[in-house]
């Protein structure tokens, strides 16, 4: 068994646990997500869509469904879709999608991410939604699986094979996958194409670096990670793109670390969250980036400054070089100054660190959790 051994420590690359590796991959992943993609003038190449400029031109509304990781990927498309293309666009669970009527017709552009196109409540979704006569577009990291074939077209995130059941690179090359879209349907469309448009796909070309850069100074949050183990519970705060960063935080929180986590958007402590704060809570921030959407930034320090107030750790996650959160934060974690779109891909990385070093103090199999499974194809 000394070959077994061998096997399995080479696959996952000398790291103890898959998701370890896959959390370290990610500048690949995201790069190989990226590729043969962008031309150097920023035009973007999506050939599998299958779905022609004119099918394109002719969306009147954008309608996103996933599961899981899966749809905080899609609750951050909207972000930058809706700004970029300024087509409507909605997110949903797939699970209660088809159980409501929703409204879909030959002008609908349903996206349904899935990493592993064999999530049921997805595909039953795309099923119905193609039933509804909506053009489906498949947003998936299994080639070949069923969603994708069910599909009008299909993006493959291309992150390699993601092994720990909890998604990890795959949700940051989901992320790409999604500007992508939005960049070339912004292209197609001549909409606000220009300056702005050119300029993010400048950015997120450099992605991969940034995304290396936040591994490189990630050491800190494992220790702080490793510290928290005996809390009972986790609170995640966010605004704008930085709310579904937070949800994503809380999920794998629960995931992998089998602990209570919960998300909220930071406009709402006052409506009813800030009655959980009390002495050594532990609340994760991420602050908006100062980018353009200055207002929300300072409102969050805000926030941070109230719950500190009445006792929680504050751990908050902001750009290099941000002063104005310092005093305010028990631990902070930079991440690169980045648009603010664009944010979440760098945002999210300490956040699964967070979780995976918290879950290993507790001696749990970060590839397995308990009771759950990599694709779930019951409904
Ligand atoms: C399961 C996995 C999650 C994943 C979700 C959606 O619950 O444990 O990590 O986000 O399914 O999976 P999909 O393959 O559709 O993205």
């Amino acid at each position: 068994y000394h070959v077994d051994w061998d096997a399995s420590a080479a696959e996952k690359g000398g790291y103890e646990y898959f998701m370890l590796k896959e959390i370290v991959e990610q500048p690949r992943a995201v790069a190989d997500t990226l590729l043969g993609r962008v031309g150097v003038d920023g035009t973007l190449t999506l050939d599998e869509m299958r779905l022609s400029p004119a099918d394109l031109r002719d969306i009147s509304k954008i309608v996103i469904i996933a599961c899981g990781t899966s749809y905080h990927a899609g609750l951050i498309a909207k972000y930058s879709i809706e700004h970029w293309c300024r087509i409507p666009c909605e997110v949903e669970v797939a699970s209660e999608f088809r159980y409501r009527d929703p409204i879909l017709d030959r002008q609908t552009l349903v996206i349904a991410i899935s990493q592993s196109g064999e999530s049921m409540d997805t595909l039953m979704a795309v099923r119905y939604a193609r039933e509804q006569r909506a053009r489906v577009l498949a947003i998936c990291n299994v080639n070949g699986s069923t969603i994708p074939r069910e599909s009008d077209g299909v993006l493959y995130t291309h992150a390699g094979p993601e092994v720990g059941v909890a998604a990890t690179k795959t949700f940051l090359t989901q992320l790409v996958a999604c500007y992508l879209v939005g960049l070339y349907l912004a292209q197609v469309r001549n909409l606000k194409f220009g300056d702005e448009i050119n300029a993010i796909i400048e950015q997120l070309a450099n992605m991969p670096e940034q995304v290396e850069k936040v591994l490189d100074t990630v050491e800190p949050v494992r220790q702080l990670a490793r510290s928290l183990a005996d809390a009972s519970t986790v609170l995640f705060l966010g605004r704008h793109v930085g709310h579904p960063v937070a949800m994503e935080g809380a999920l794998k929180l629960k995931e992998l670390a089998y602990m209570h986590a919960e998300a909220f958007a930071a406009g709402e402590l006052k409506h009813g969250p800030i009655a959980l704060i009390e002495d050594n809570l532990p609340v994760v921030v991420v602050v908006p980036s100062r980018e353009g959407r200055s207002v929300l930034h300072d409102k969050i320090v805000s926030n941070i400054q109230e719950i500190r107030a009445r006792g929680a750790r504050t751990i908050v996650i902001a750009e290099e070089g941000d002063e104005t959160v310092r005093p305010f934060a028990d631990e902070l974690i930079e991440i690169p100054a980045v648009p603010t779109l664009l944010q979440p891909i760098v945002a999210t990385v300490p956040l699964q660190v967070f979780a995976c070093e918290l879950a290993l103090a507790k001696g749990n199999d970060v590839d397995q959790p308990r009771n759950l499974a990599k694709s779930v194809t019951v409904e």
